[in-house]
C-alpha cells in the first residue's frame, strides 16, 4: 500500500509539473502551426498579407499605407529587412529615417495588424546587391550563401573589423532589436513569422553538399535566436524542421509543404512585375490574381502574401538589377505613390471578405473535391462541428460553364472561382469585377521649373589627389566600393605623325568591352559615343571611329553602374567595369591593345566630390546660366534649380521627359536614377485573358519605361 501510494503521488506530481511546463510554453510561444494553418494564441488563422517595404516609401507615408492595407482586408504586413541600408559600413548601424524598422513595426502594431519579418539577410528583391552590403564582398576568404566561415560568422571578420557582422551577427542584431522593443508576438508584439535566407532551393542544388549544410546551419542559427514565433524558408523543398517551406510564384495551388504537419503558405503572390529601364510595364489583371488566390485557398492554403501590396520607389541608388527602374510600382493594389489602384484594390478587398466568411470551415476541414465537369471542380469544406463553405472553379480559359452543385445551378465565367461561404449563396466570383477602374492622371503642380543653372562636369581633369594610377584595367566595384555609380578610366595614346590614317582620312576604330553596366567614351574631351548593357546581359560592347591627333591623345572612359545585380550565385566573384580588351584598330601596326597601358582612375564625378547635390554645400563651383550651357553642348552636366513646394500633401512627381540619364536630388536627398530610354518589345494590352505570366500584358512600348 505504502509503495503504491507513493507511486501515485509521484505520478500526480509529475502531472502537475507537465501542466506547468505546457502552460508556460503557451504563454511564451503564442504562435505555432499545424498542418492546416498558423496557430495564433491557440487559434488557426487564414491570413491575408501584403508586402510593403519600409525603405521604398517615406516614414511620413507609412501610416497611410498601412491603414489602406488594413482597409483592403489585410491581416499581415510583410517586409524584407535591408542589410545594406542598416549596416552601410561594418559595425555602423543605421535605423533612422526610411530605415527606422522599429517605427515601421510599431505603426503596424498600432493598426492592429501582424507582421512577417523576412530577415534574409539575402533578400534579392530587385534591391542593390540583393541586400548585401558591398563591403562584405571584400572580407578575405568570403563565399556568399554557402558553407563558408567568413560569410556565416567567422572570427577572421572579428579580427579584421573588430565586430561580427556576417550573416549570423546581422540576424542576431535584428532579432535582438526586435526583442528589445517587444515586437515578437510572443512578447505581445506584431511579428508572427520570420524568414531566414531567401529562395535558396535552386542555389542549394547547384552548390551541392555545402549548400545543404549551409541551409541547415542557417535554419538552426535562426531557431537558436528563440523568437517564440515560427521561421520559414521560401522556395526550398529541403527546408529542415521546424522551419516551414513556402511557395513564391504567380500560382501556388500545386505547392505542398515538405512535411504533412506543416501549413501551406504562399509568401509571394506576384501582383505584377518589376520594370527595367528600356522595358515595358507588366500589368497583372486582378481577375487572374484573385483566381490564383482563391485557387490556393480552396486547395488548403492558409496564408497569402501579395508581393507587392505597395511596391513604392527605389530611392537613391538602392535599385538592383542592373537597370531596375527607380519606380517599383509592381502594378500593386497601392500604386508607387501610395494611391489606391482600382479595380485591383477593391476587387481583392471583396475577395478577402469572402474568404474570411469561410474561415471557420477552411481551418476546420480538409477540402472534399468533386468534378462538376471536364474542367470544373467543387472544393467543399464541411467541418464535423457544422458549417460549410464551397469554392466552385472553372479552369477553362475560354468558355464559361453552367454547373450543378448541391442540386442548384451555378454559372461560372471562364477562368474563375465562385465562393459560397454557406455552400449555397455565391458572395464572390473572381472574374466578376464590380469596382470602377481608376485612372491616375498627372496634373501640373504649378511649380514649373524655368530658371536653371548648370555646371560642366570635368572630363579631362586629372591629378586632384583622388586618382590612382595603375598598369592595366581594374575592377570598378573594388575601386568604388559602390560609393558612387561612376568610375573614370583614363589613358593617353601617342600617335605618330607618320600614321597612315592622318592622311587617308580612314579613321581608326576604338573597340572595347566592359563587364557592365554602361560606358561613355570621350576622346580629347569630346564625347564619341555610349554603350549600354541590359539586365539579362550586363556586358557592353563598344565600337566607334575615333579622330586622333598626332601626339598625345586623351582617352577617357566613364564606366557607369546602374544598380548592382541582385540575383545569382557567388556574389564574391562578380566583377564589373572595363576589364578589357580596349583596342585601337586601323593603325599602321594594325591594332594597338591599350589594356595594359598605364591607366588613371578617378572614383566618382567631380561634382560628386564637390557635393553639388547638397543644398548646403559651399563650393567653388562655377554655375552658369543654363541657356549658355545648352549652347555648349557639353554631354555631362549638372543642373540645379529652386521651386516652391506646392500646397497640400498630394504625391509629387518630377517629369523627366526632356532629360537623358542620371540622378535626381531634392533638398540633397537622392530620389533615384532616371533614364528616359524608350521601352522596347511587344506590348499587349491587358484585356483579361486568363492565365498570366509576363510578358502577357505589357504596356508603355515606345515611351520611356519611367518618365516620372
Ligand atoms: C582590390 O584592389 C586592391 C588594390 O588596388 C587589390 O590589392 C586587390 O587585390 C583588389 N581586390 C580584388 C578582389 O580585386
Ligand atoms: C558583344 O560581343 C560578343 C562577341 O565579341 C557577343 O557575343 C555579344 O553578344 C555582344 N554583346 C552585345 C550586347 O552585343
Ligand atoms: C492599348 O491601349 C491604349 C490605350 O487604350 C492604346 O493607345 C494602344 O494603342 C493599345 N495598344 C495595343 C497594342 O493594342
Amino acid at each position: 500500500m505504502g509503495s503504491e501510494f507513493s507511486v501515485k503521488k509521484m505520478n500526480f506530481m509529475f502531472w502537475v509539473l507537465m501542466v506547468l511546463v505546457i502552460e508556460t510554453q503557451l504563454i511564451r510561444c503564442s504562435v505555432t502551426y499545424d498542418r492546416k494553418a498558423l496557430v495564433i494564441n491557440g487559434q488557426r488563422k487564414i491570413l491575408i498579407s501584403g508586402s510593403i517595404h519600409y525603405p521604398r516609401s517615406t516614414p511620413e507615408m507609412w501610416e497611410d499605407l498601412i491603414m489602406k492595407a488594413k482597409e483592403g482586408g489585410l491581416d499581415v504586413i510583410d517586409t524584407y529587412v535591408f542589410w545594406n541600408g542598416h549596416e552601410p559600413s561594418p559595425g555602423n548601424y543605421n535605423f533612422e529615417g526610411r530605415y527606422d524598422l522599429v517605427r515601421f513595426l510599431k505603426i503596424i502594431q498600432k493598426a492592429g495588424l501582424y507582421a512577417h519579418l523576412r530577415i534574409g539577410p539575402y533578400i534579392c528583391g530587385e534591391w542593390n546587391f540583393g541586400g548585401f552590403p558591398v563591403w562584405l564582398k571584400y572580407i578575405p576568404g568570403i563565399s556568399f550563401r554557402t558553407d563558408n566561415g567568413p560569410f556565416k560568422f567567422h572570427p577572421t571578420i572579428i579580427y579584421y573589423y573588430q565586430a561580427h557582422e556576417a550573416m549570423q551577427s546581422f540576424t542576431e542584431k535584428i532579432v535582438d532589436l526586435m526583442k528589445s522593443h517587444n515586437l515578437f508576438q510572443s512578447q505581445g508584439g506584431p511579428i508572427i513569422l520570420s524568414q531566414i535566407e531567401n529562395e535558396y532551393g535552386k542555389q542549394r542544388e547547384s552548390i551541392g553538399e555545402d549548400g545543404y549544410n549551409y541551409m541547415v546551419w542557417a535554419a538552426n542559427m535562426a531557431v537558436r535566436t528563440q523568437t517564440g514565433v515560427p521561421w520559414i524558408m521560401c522556395k526550398d523543398d529541403e527546408t529542415p524542421d521546424p522551419l516551414i517551406n513556402t511557395c513564391n510564384g504567380f500560382y501556388c495551388h500545386q505547392f505542398t509543404p515538405n512535411r504533412p504537419y506543416k501549413p501551406k503558405l504562399w509568401t509571394e503572390a506576384w501582383s505584377g512585375w518589376f520594370t527595367e529601364f528600356g522595358g515595358s510595364i507588366s500589368q497583372r489583371p486582378v481577375q487572374d490574381l484573385a483566381f490564383a488566390v482563391a485557387r490556393f485557398i480552396q486547395t488548403g492554403g492558409s496564408l497569402v502574401n501579395y508581393y507587392m501590396y505597395h511596391g513604392g520607389t527605389n530611392f537613391g541608388r538602392t535599385a538592383g538589377g542592373p537597370f531596375i527602374t527607380t519606380s517599383y510600382d509592381y502594378d500593386a493594389p497601392l500604386d508607387e505613390y501610395g494611391l489606391i489602384r482600382q479595380p485591383k484594390f477593391g476587387h481583392l478587398r471583396e475577395l478577402h471578405k469572402a474568404i474570411k466568411l469561410c474561415e471557420k470551415a477552411l481551418v476546420a476541414a480538409e477540402p472534399l473535391v468533386t468534378d462538376l465537369g471536364p474542367l470544373q471542380q467543387a472544393h467543399v469544406f464541411y467541418p464535423e462541428k457544422g458549417g460549410c463553405a464551397a469554392f466552385l472553379a472553372n479552369y477553362d480559359t475560354k468558355s464559361g460553364a453552367r454547373v450543378m452543385f448541391n442540386n442548384r445551378h451555378y454559372s461560372l465565367p471562364p477562368w474563375s472561382i465562385s465562393i459560397l461561404p454557406d455552400c449555397r449563396n455565391v458572395v464572390f466570383n473572381t472574374a466578376k469585377v464590380g469596382v470602377q477602374t481608376s485612372h491616375m492622371e498627372m496634373v501640373p503642380s504649378g511649380a514649373d521649373i524655368i530658371e536653371w543653372e548648370s555646371y560642366n562636369e570635368d572630363i579631362l581633369a586629372l591629378g586632384d589627389g583622388s586618382t590612382i594610377t595603375a598598369i592595366g584595367l581594374l575592377d570598378q566595384l573594388n575601386m568604388t566600393r559602390d560609393s558612387t555609380d561612376y568610375l573614370w578610366y583614363r589613358t593617353s595614346v601617342e600617335i605618330d605623325p607618320s600614321e597612315h590614317f592622318l592622311h587617308s582620312g580612314e579613321l581608326p576604330t576604338l573597340v572595347m568591352k566592359s563587364t557592365g553596366h554602361a560606358v561613355h567614351v570621350f576622346v580629347n574631351g569630346k564625347h564619341i559615343g555610349s554603350a549600354f548593357g541590359a539586365r539579362k546581359d550586363r556586358k557592353v560592347n563598344f565600337s566607334e571611329k575615333v579622330n586622333l591627333q598626332p601626339g598625345a591623345n586623351k582617352i577617357s572612359l566613364l564606366s557607369v553602374a546602374v544598380g548592382l545585380p541582385n540575383v545569382g550565385a557567388h556574389f564574391e566573384r562578380w566583377d564589373m567595369g572595363i576589364l578589357g580588351p580596349v583596342v585601337l584598330h586601323g593603325l599602321n601596326q594594325g591594332q594597338r591593345d591599350l589594356s595594359s597601358n598605364r591607366w588613371t582612375y578617378q572614383v566618382g564625378l567631380k561634382g560628386e566630390s564637390m557635393n553639388l547635390a547638397s543644398p548646403n554645400s559651399v563650393s567653388m563651383a562655377r554655375w552658369m546660366d543654363s541657356k549658355l550651357a545648352v549652347q555648349n553642348q557639353q554631354p555631362l552636366m549638372w543642373h540645379k534649380s529652386y521651386f516652391d513646394a506646392p500646397e497640400g500633401d498630394e504625391p509629387l512627381a518630377l517629369d523627366m521627359k526632356s532629360m537623358g540619364k542620371g540622378q535626381v536630388w531634392i533638398n540633397g536627398q537622392s530620389i533615384g536614377r532616371y533614364w528616359t530610354t524608350e521601352a522596347r518589345g511587344d506590348c499587349k494590352n491587358c484585356t483579361y485573358a486568363g492565365r498570366f505570366k509576363p510578358p502577357n500584358c505589357q504596356v508603355g512600348c515606345g515611351k520611356p519605361s519611367q518618365r516620372w
